[in-house]
C-alpha cells in the first residue's frame, strides 16, 4: 500500500510552505498556545460535531470530542474540532429536514475551506448523518463517521419505553381516555433516560446503521448505547484510525460504490427500517454518482427478511437489547450471503473481513433468517395516479387489513386544519375513511414535516380502533408506525395529482399489487388539472427561498439539485 508524504498532504500547504501566507499560519497556530510538536510533520484531522446545548441526542458530544482528540493524537495527528449545525431533531421548526441540506452544505465547505487532511464527523440526531455524510461525501477526503449512540431503554412502571413509537401509542391512548394523566406524567420522567440518540429503529439508528454497513464506520460503531464506556474507547479509536486513513489516502470514493449502497439498503431492510431511509439513502448515493432508486429500495424490500426484533417493526426489544445481542456486525454476518462482502470500509479491511466471526447472542433480538420478524416487506414503493413519482409505506408497522383497502378520502390542505378537526368527537368518519394531508410535501411543508403519521381522530380512537388508511406527501417519524402512505410524488404543492383529490373520493390501497389511485376518471382528473392554481410562495427570501428554489422531490432524495455531482464542474481546491 502506498503512503502519502507529509509534503503531499493538503495541509501543508497551509503548514509548511515557506511563503508569506504560511508565516501567517503558523504565527496564528502558535498563537493558540499550539507548539511546533503539535503539528509539524502531521495529518489535521477535522471533527465536525454537531453537539448543541439543545441536542439531548448530541449531550455527550461536548466531552466526547475530547476522546477523540486524544485519539487523534496518539496516531501522530492534529485533532481540530469545527462546530457544526445540530439540527436536533425534536425541538427545530418547521422540521429538521429543512436544514438537512444546510448541514450538508455547511459539512462540504468546512472541509474544503479549513487546512485540513480528513475528517471525523460526530452526528447520529436523524438528519445529522445524511447531512454530514452527504457533505464530506462531496469534499472527498477520507472521513469516518462516529454515530452519537442511542440512549439507554426507556423505563416506566417496569415497563420499557421506546421513543417515538411508545409516546405516539400511549398518546392514543390518553386520547381514548384509558390511561391518566399521572401515568402520562410518569411516562415523560420515564422515557429519555440519557443522552444519545432516539432507541428505537427509528430513523437515527436506521441511518447510523446505513452508515456503518456503507463502510464508513468501525465495525460496531453504530450500535453502541451512547453512555456505554465502550463508546469513549470508540471514539479515541476513530481518532486514531483517521490518522491512518489519510496517510492511506483511503477516500470515500473507494469505499461508496453500487454494491456498497446495494449492501446498505440490504441491511437496512433487514432492521426494519424508517421511512426516512429512501430519503436519505437516494440522497446519500446520488452525491457517490451511484443512481439508487425507489424501485431498487423496495426490490430489495420484497427479497429482504425483517430479522432484527426492535421496535417499531419489532415487538420487544431496542437499541440496548440489540447492541447486548451482538449489534450490527452480529446481524450482518447472519445475513453475510446477501451482501456484497468485497467491499472496502474505512477500516481498510473489507466488510467481510470485519464481520466475521460476529456473533448473535441472543436470537429473538437478531432473528435467524429462517424465523424473522417478517418474511419481508420493510418498506414498499407505490405508484399509480396518486403518485406517479412514487410514494412509501411500512406494511410491517400497520394492521394487514389495510393493506389492500379502498375508502372515501377526508382531504386536508394545511395541519392547522387537520388538527383542529382530530378532537372533534361528532365528526362522522367511518374507520375506512383515508385521511389525506397535502401540501405538506418537500416545497409545500416546508421541508416535508414528519406529519404523515396522523393522528387518528378521537371519534374513532373511543369506539376502539388504532389504525387507518392515511396518506400525505409529508414523512413520518421513524419510529411511527400505522397505515400511513408517505412522501407521495410529485407532491401536492407543484400540482402533483394528490393536489386534485376532493372529500369523498375513492382512494384505492394495493400495497401486494405495489399501487395508489384515486378512483376517478381521467376526464375528469384532467378537468380539475385545469383548473388547478399553484399555492403561493411560501417565502419571499432566506434559506426558505432558497431551498424553495432548488430542493427536489422526495424520490430524488429531497437534495438541491445544485448540489448533485454532475450538475456542473468539480469546485477547485481554495487558492491560499
Ligand atoms: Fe434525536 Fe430522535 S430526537 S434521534
Ligand atoms: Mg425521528
Amino acid at each position: 500500500m502506498t503512503r502519502k508524504t507529509y509534503e503531499e498532504l493538503r495541509s501543508a500547504r497551509w503548514m509548511a510552505t515557506d511563503d508569506f501566507r504560511g508565516f501567517g499560519h503558523r504565527s496564528r497556530t502558535l498563537q493558540m498556545g499550539y507548539g511546533e510538536e503539535d503539528w509539524v510533520g502531521k495529518p489535521v484531522v477535522a471533527i465536525l460535531n454537531t453537539w448543541s446545548d439543545i441536542n439531548p441526542c448530541h449531550q455527550h458530544f461536548k466531552s466526547r470530542v475530547e476522546d477523540v482528540k486524544r485519539g487523534v493524537f496518539q496516531a501522530g495527528g492534529w485533532p481540530i474540532e469545527l462546530p457544526a449545525l445540530s439540527v436536533s431533531e425534536n425541538y427545530v421548526k418547521p422540521t429538521t429536514m429543512l436544514y438537512r441540506n444546510m448541514l450538508a452544505m455547511e459539512a462540504e465547505e468546512l472541509i474544503r475551506s479549513h487546512p485540513v487532511d480528513g475528517a471525523v464527523l460526530m452526528g447520529g440526531c436523524d438528519k445529522s448523518t445524511p447531512g454530514l455524510v452527504m457533505g464530506a461525501v462531496s469534499a472527498g477526503l477520507p472521513f469516518i463517521y462516529l454515530p452519537a449512540g442511542p440512549m439507554l431503554r426507556g423505563n416506566w412502571q417496569g415497563k420499557t419505553l421506546g421513543s417515538g413509537s411508545d409516546a405516539f401509542k400511549y398518546w392514543d391512548e390518553r386520547r381514548a381516555g384509558t390511561i391518566s394523566e399521572e401515568d402520562w406524567k410518569g411516562m415523560e420522567r420515564g422515557i429519555a433516560r440519557s443522552y444519545g440518540h432516539c432507541m428505537t429503529m427509528g430513523t437515527a439508528s436506521t441511518m447510523t446503521a446505513i452508515a456503518e454497513a456503507l463502510g464508513l464506520c468501525l465495525p460496531g460503531a453504530s450500535s453502541i448505547p451512547a453512555a456505554d464506556a465502550n463508546h469513549i474507547r470508540m471514539s479515541a479509536e476513530c481518532g486514531r484510525r483517521i490518522v491512518e486513513m489519510i496517510w492511506e489516502d483511503l477516500t470515500p470514493d473507494r469505499i461508496l460504490t453500487a454494491e456498497a449502497f446495494d449492501n446498505a439498503v440490504a441491511v437496512a431492510m433487514a432492521t426494519g427500517c424508517s421511512t426516512n431511509a429512501v430519503v436519505h439513502i437516494v440522497a446519500m448515493a446520488r452525491r457517490a454518482g451511484v443512481g439508487l432508486s425507489l424501485d431498487d429500495l423496495d426490490a430489495k424490500s420484497r427479497t429482504t427478511p425483517v430479522i432484527a426484533n426492535v421496535r417499531p417493526a419489532g415487538k420487544d426489544y431496542l437499541m440496548e437489547d440489540f447492541f447486548y445481542a451482538g449489534g450490527l456486525p452480529a446481524l450482518m454476518e447472519r445475513m453475510r450471503g446477501a451482501l456484497h462482502t468485497d467491499c472496502l470500509t474505512v477500516t481498510g479491511r473489507t466488510l467481510g473481513e470485519t464481520i466475521a466471526g460476529a456473533r448473535v447472542w441472543n436470537d429473538d433480538v437478531i432473528r435467524p433468517l429462517e424465523n424473522p420478524i417478517y418474511p419481508e416487506g420493510s418498506l414498499a414503493v407505490l405508484k399509480g395516479n396518486l403518485a406517479p413519482s412514487g410514494a412509501v409505506i411500512k406494511p410491517v408497522a400497520c394492521d394487514p387489513k389495510f393493506l389492500v383497502h379502498e375508502g372515501p378520502a377526508f382531504v386536508f390542505d394545511s395541519y392547522p386544519a387537520l388538527k383542529a378537526k382530530l378532537d372533534d368527537e361528532s365528526w362522522e368518519i367511518t374507520p375506512d375513511a383515508v385521511l389525506v394531508l397535502r401540501n405538506a410535501g418537500p416545497k409545500g411543508g416546508p421541508g416535508m414535516p414528519e406529519w404523515g403519521m396522523i393522528p387518528m381522530p378521537k371519534a374513532l380512537l373511543k369506539q376502539g380502533h388504532r389504525d387507518m388508511v392515511r396518506l400525505s406527501d409529508a414523512r413520518m417519524s421513524g419510529t411511527s408506525f400505522g397505515a400511513c402512505v408517505l412522501h407521495v410524488a410529485p407532491e401536492s404543492y407543484v400540482g402533483g395529482p394528490l393536489a386534485l383529490l376532493r372529500d369523498g373520493d375513492v382512494v384505492r390501497l394495493d400495497v401486494p399489487g405495489r399501487r395508489l389511485d384515486m378512483l376517478v376518471s381521467e376526464e375528469e382528473i384532467a378537468a380539475r388539472r385545469a383548473a388547478w392554481t399553484p399555492p403561493a410562495p411560501r417565502y419571499g427570501r432566506g434559506w426558505g427561498w432558497m431551498f424553495s428554489e432548488h430542493i427536489l422531490q422526495a424520490d430524488q432524495g429531497c437534495d438541491f439539485d445544485y448540489l448533485l455531482t454532475d450538475f456542473g464542474p468539480p469546485v477547485p481546491e481554495p487558492d491560499i
